[in-house]
C-alpha cells in the first residue's frame, strides 16, 4: 500500500474517533476509500499460514430502517455513515491476517484525513455478517466506521478516560533482549527502536497493549508473543490478542520498509527463557550480517 506521507507520521496521527458528522463521505473521498480496498494487495507476513481476506465499504443508505435501528443500538460510535467491514476464511492465523490488513487500511484512512475506531465487540456482527454475505468459512473479526470525525462528546471522553487510551506502556515492560528478565532499551534496540516504538504506539483491544517483542542478543532476530493471562477480567479479550499482534505486525513491517530495514518473516517457535506464559506469534529475521 502506498501512503501520501511517512508511515510513522500516520501512526503517530491515528486515534480512535466515536463520533462522527453524520454526512457521508463525499463522491471523491469515497472513490478513494475503494481504491484503498480494490487496490490492496491483502498480503500480510501471516498470508501463508491464513485464508484470505475481503473488506466492503457499507453505507447507511444499504440498510433498511429495521436494521439501522438495530446498528445504532450497538456500541459506542455515533454520527458514522460509512463502515469497513472484512471477512476473513478460518484459519490458525486469521485473525493475526486480519489485523494486518485491516490496520494497513486505517492507516490509509488516516492518511485521507478520515475518522477510524477498531470495533471488535460492539456491533452487531449477525447483520453485517447477512450484509457481507459471510459464508460458513469466513468470520467478521473486527470492524471500523470510516469518515468525518467530529468533536469528541463527554461519552466519547469518558470511553477514552475509562481505557486510558492516550497512555501506552514503557518499553522496558514491552521489549526484551535474550530472556524475559533483561528489558531491550531504546539505546541498545538502534536502528531497530523506531520499529518497535511504532509497535508501542499500536491501538490494541481495551488498550491491553499485549505484544512482548524479544531481540535475540546476538542477531537481528526479533520474535513476537502475546500475554497470555487465565484470569477472568482478562479473558474476553483473548479472542483480541491474535488481531492486536496483526497490528502490532503491520507497524514493525511499514516502517521497516520505510526505513528500508529490509528481513523477512517466519512462523518457527523460539526457545527463549522465561516466555512460557507468552504465546508465540511470528519472528522477523532482519537481512543485515553482523
Ligand atoms: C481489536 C480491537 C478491538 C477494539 N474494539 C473496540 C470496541 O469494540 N469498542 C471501542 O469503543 N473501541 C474498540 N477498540 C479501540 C481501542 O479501545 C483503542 O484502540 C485503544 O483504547 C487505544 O486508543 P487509540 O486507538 O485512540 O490509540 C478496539 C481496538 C482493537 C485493536
Amino acid at each position: 500500500m502506498e501512503f501520501s506521507k511517512p508511515i510513522i507520521n500516520i501512526i503517530q496521527e491515528r486515534i480512535s474517533h466515536r463520533t462522527y458528522s453524520g454526512h457521508s463521505l463525499e463522491k471523491v473521498l469515497r472513490e478513494k476509500v475503494l481504491n484503498l480496498l480494490e487496490n490492496h494487495d491483502l498480503i500480510s507476513p501471516f498470508s501463508k499460514y491464513a485464508g484470505k481476506a475481503r473488506f466492503r465499504l457499507l453505507s447507511i443508505p444499504e440498510f433498511n430502517s429495521k436494521e439501522r435501528k438495530k446498528l445504532g443500538t450497538y456500541g459506542f460510535i455515533k454520527g458514522a455513515q460509512d463502515f469497513i467491514v472484512g471477512a476473513v476464511e478460518k484459519s490458525q492465523y486469521s485473525r493475526e491476517h486480519y489485523g494486518y490488513l485491516m490496520e494497513t487500511i486505517i492507516l490509509g484512512a488516516t492518511d485521507l484525513g478520515l475518522g477510524t475506531c477498531w470495533l471488535g465487540g460492539f456491533f452487531n456482527r449477525s447483520l453485517f455478517t447477512s450484509k457481507i454475505n459471510c459464508t460458513s468459512d469466513e468470520i467478521i473479526p473486527a470492524i471500523t466506521p470510516i469518515g468525518y470525525s467530529a468533536q469528541r462528546t463527554v461519552r466519547e471522553k469518558v470511553i477514552r478516560s475509562f481505557a486510558k487510551a492516550d497512555k501506552r506502556l514503557p518499553w522496558d515492560q514491552l521489549f526484551f533482549e535474550g530472556n524475559h528478565s533483561v528489558s531491550l532499551s531504546k539505546e541498545k534496540a538502534g536502528k531497530y527502536s523506531k520499529l518497535l516504538e511504532m509497535v508501542r504506539l499500536g491501538p490494541s483491544a481495551g488498550n491491553k497493549q499485549p505484544w512482548r517483542i524479544f531481540k535475540v542478543l546476538t542477531r537481528d532476530t526479533f520474535h513476537f508473543y502475546t500475554i497470555n493471562p487465565k484470569d477472568g477480567r482478562f479473558l474476553q479479550y483473548s479472542k483480541f490478542r491474535p488481531i492486536d499482534i496483526g497490528i502490532a505486525v503491520s507497524h514493525f513491517d511499514l516502517t521497516a520498509k520505510e526505513l528500508g530495514i529490509n528481513g523477512n518473516w517466519i512462523i518457527e517457535t523460539p526457545q527463549i527463557p522465561g516466555a512460557d506464559d507468552l504465546i508465540y506469534k511470528i519472528t522477523w529475521n532482519g537481512d543485515d550480517k553482523k
